[in-house]
């Protein structure tokens, strides 16, 4: 079956580092991706190298490429830090073919550009996504752990046309950012609904109802076009599926939402 859903794959699923289980193997990131594209799930995101990495060798194993919206951060392999998860490195020139030679194709569909407070060097890094998106080696540009701010700042002729950051029921502060960026006639991405998975720990209840109501609260936002969950397994991607197509929470989950949120926020 395959429906419209709003969720996402996050690109964490492919590395060991930040979730709660051990890193899938190979052929389990194969039945995730492959269980996301023939149900819907297009757009997978990648914010390490080691994941742009995982990504492309999933993708060229299925020949599926052509069916993912593959989106892409500014994270770049270091000297000496190959297995670690590093700082974003501001875009130059020659990133571009990295990504594309890690990611095994030659366009990515949304390149973000993770946002600082260096204006001058932001224009900069925005110039060069508007260059390969005339070279056609970028689809679309999208700004990551936006503020609102960061949108006044854009400059005239910007190519930017969706935004990513952090939001879920603990952490709201996005709203606002997803506000204007809705009455700019952006897109708009949610990432970690569940906080890495820690919350879902924490919360410390039955742990299929704890994601299903973290999930819809999400989901169902008008404001949010995606959700970006890392899955580790191909249940959860079935799973989550399940709870976006339970809608808005009841009163009754909201209540119990409430209740998590005043013993944890
Ligand atoms: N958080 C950020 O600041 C940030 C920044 C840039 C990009 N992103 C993107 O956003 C994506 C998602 O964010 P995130 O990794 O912070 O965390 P998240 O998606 O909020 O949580 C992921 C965790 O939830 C678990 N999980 C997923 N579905 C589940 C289910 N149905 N039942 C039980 N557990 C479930 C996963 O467990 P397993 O370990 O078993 O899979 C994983 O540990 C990242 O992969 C990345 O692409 C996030």
């Amino acid at each position: 079956m395959n429906t419209i859903s709003k969720l996402g794959l996050g690109g964490h699923s492919f590395i060991e580092q930040l979730g709660n289980d051990p890193k899938a193997s190979f052929e389990e990131q194969c039945a995730i991706v492959s269980a996301c594209l023939d149900r819907g799930i297009s757009l997978i995101d990648t914010t390490y190298y080691q994941e742009r990495v995982a990504l492309g060798n999933v993708l060229r194993q299925l020949n599926r490429r052509g069916e993912a919206r593959i989106v892409a951060w500014n994270f770049f392999k270091q000297p000496g830090k190959e297995r670690d998860l590093v700082e974003p490195t501001r875009y130059e020139p020659h990133h571009i073919d990295t990504m594309l030679a890690e990611l095994q194709t030659d366009y990515i569909d949304i390149l973000v550009v993770h946002t600082h407070e260096d204006a001058d060097k932001l224009r900069y890094e925005l110039g060069l996504a508007k260059q390969w998106m005339a070279e056609g080696k970028v689809k679309q540009a999208a700004l990551g752990m936006v503020k609102p701010e960061h949108l006044q700042l854009l400059p005239e002729g910007h190519p930017v046309s969706c935004i990513l950051a952090p939001y879920n029921a603990f952490n709201q502060a996005a709203m606002e950012t997803f506000e204007q960026a809705r009455s700019m006639n952006m897109e708009v991405i949610a990432l970690s609904p569940f906080i890495r998975g820690y919350k879902l720990d924490e919360i410390g209840e039955n742990t299929a109802e704890v994601s299903e109501i973290l999930l819809r609260w999400v989901a169902s936002q008008e404001l949010v076009g995606h959700v970006i969950v890392s899955m580790r397994k191909k249940d959860w991607v079935l799973a989550n599926l399940e709870a976006e197509r339970h809608g808005a929470l009841s009163e009754e989950d909201q209540r119990r939402l409430n209740s998590w949120i005043d013993r944890l926020a």
